[in-house]
């Protein structure tokens, strides 16, 4: 069905002036001027401009394409020119065009302003705007090439269940779900059973849903987000942190040349993520909260930075940077006290710059069976709960640490989003699970 069709980001890639071309897609907008239509398609790799002239196509034809709706799906032949007033610099002279659809009148999505829940609720049509296809093909192209990265230094992707028994992350914002005659939760992270599968493969990752009963509404948290989530054994804080930085350098210069197009359509100079080379600035919690107390906020010593503490940090950034040693009290069971100062772990935070802040969490965990056994109780949870995690230190355990990086997070920064809703084609919030 395919075979004499030609995808349009084919075309705009150049080379083919003065060939007849055929295409196929969607009306993506129409005007006319004079005896000239103008019909911009949109096939999913780009959008080009075609224009049909009155007097090289019959009349029937032209007055088909008078009548043409907006988002259609049509096909077109014609002759590919060269053309600097064209938005991609090449057009398509139409001879023919036919209409495999034609949509019905009165497209949702008009060029005049929608508000942000409209256009939530018709988000199945939204994603075809030249935005969100921008930030969805950056994401994708973010994914690949983090895979990429994973590739070439050796990681093995590892997949863990979605339905599990016992919080990752604390028991606030787990989401039960009625597994049968008992409950069960949706995974907050991959990590614990991570912790189990390094000993069978060694350095792995995966990219996967992971899921926070966020009762706040804020512009960060979704419900449903995608975790790309890395542990490695026999490693520690600072190689933790090395393998952050050279994961998402890497990205950002792939990102940079591959995704220039998109970025710069989005408002995001690539300079910015060239800029993301290692190493990056490193902020102990102490020295983050010693910030906070000389700009004036009252901060207590021991909570964890919120999404206001952050933000003004981040803003004194151009590049990301990495705050560690995070008190007890403000991480999870599983992170490793610091020998040296037992009451603040080896944990790490990533910060976005330009006042986004976190965007990625982790650091070391604890590896002694006694130790464990007491952060557990001590953070008020059941050891009967983690029975299988705990055997993991009782048979070869390990110094070992890893990260688990918010897709959406990341996603909003690079593409200089106001909210992580934007980041994901079909959001998860808390008043939103439709469409
Ligand atoms: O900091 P978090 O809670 O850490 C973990 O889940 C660890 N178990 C990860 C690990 O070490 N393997 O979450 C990690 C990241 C955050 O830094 C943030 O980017 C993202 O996940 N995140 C969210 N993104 C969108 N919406 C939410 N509600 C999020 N909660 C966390
Ligand atoms: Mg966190």
């Amino acid at each position: 069905m395919s075979e004499s069709f030609l995808e349009v980001s084919r075309i705009l890639s150049g080379g083919l002036e003065g060939e007849k071309v055929k295409v196929r897609g969607w009306l993506h907008n129409k005007r006319s001027s004079g005896g000239i239509h103008f019909l911009i398609l949109r096939d999913g790799t780009g959008i080009i401009q075609c224009t049909m002239k009155r007097d090289k196509v019959d009349r029937r034809q032209f007055e088909l394409a008078k009548d043409v709706t907006l988002e259609s799906s049509i096909e077109l032949t014609g002759t590919v020119r060269r053309d600097e007033r064209a938005p991609g610099g090449y057009e398509i002279a139409v001879e023919e065009l036919k209409v495999v659809h034609m949509a019905e009148e009165g497209f949702p999505i008009a060029k005049k302003y929608h508000g942000p829940e409209f256009l939530l609720d018709h988000r199945h049509l939204w994603i075809r705007s030249r935005k969100m296809q921008n930030i969805l093909r950056v994401r994708a192209k973010f994914l690949e090439a983090a895979r990429e990265w994973f590739k070439l230094n050796g990681y093995t992707e590892f997949h863990s269940p979605i339905l599990i028994t016992a919080a990752c992350e604390g028991g606030a914002t787990l989401f039960p779900v009625k597994y049968f005659d008992r409950e069960a939760y949706l995974t907050q992270s991959w990590q614990l059973y991570a912790e189990a599968a390094i000993a069978s493969l060694g350095k792995i990752y995966t990219v996967a849903p992971s899921f926070r009963a966020e009762k706040s509404r804020t512009r960060r948290h979704l419900t449903e987000y995608w975790h790309l989530e890395v542990e490695i054994p026999w490693c520690g804080l600072n190689e933790v942190m090395k393998v952050e930085e050279e994961l998402l350098s890497y990205v950002c210069r792939r990102l940079a040349s591959e995704a220039s197009r998109e970025l710069r359509d989005l408002g995001r100079d690539v300079k910015d993520l060239l800029r993301v080379e290692p190493p990056f600035e490193r902020l102990t919690y102490d020295e983050a909260v010693e910030i906070l107390h000389e700009d004036g906020f009252d901060f207590e010593w021991g909570k964890d930075l919120g999404r206001v503490e952050e933000r003004h940090l981040a803003l004194k950034f151009d590049k990301p940077f990495f705050i560690t040693h995070y008190p007890r009290s403000a991480k999870a069971f599983y992170h490793k006290p610091d020998p040296n100062r037992p009451e603040v772990t080896l944990s790490v935070d990533l910060m976005a710059p330009e006042g986004y802040g976190e965007i990625t969490g982790g650091g070391e965990r604890i590896d002694d069976l006694d130790e464990l056994l007491k952060s557990i109780k001590e953070n008020g949870l059941n050891p009967e709960d983690y029975k299988w995690y705990i055997d993991l230190r009782r048979y070869g355990s390990v110094p070992h640490a890893g990260f688990g990086l918010g897709v959406e997070r990341t996603i909003s920064w690079i593409c200089r989003l106001d909210h992580i809703r934007d980041a994901i084609a079909f959001p998860r919030l808390i008043n939103r699970v439709y469409p």
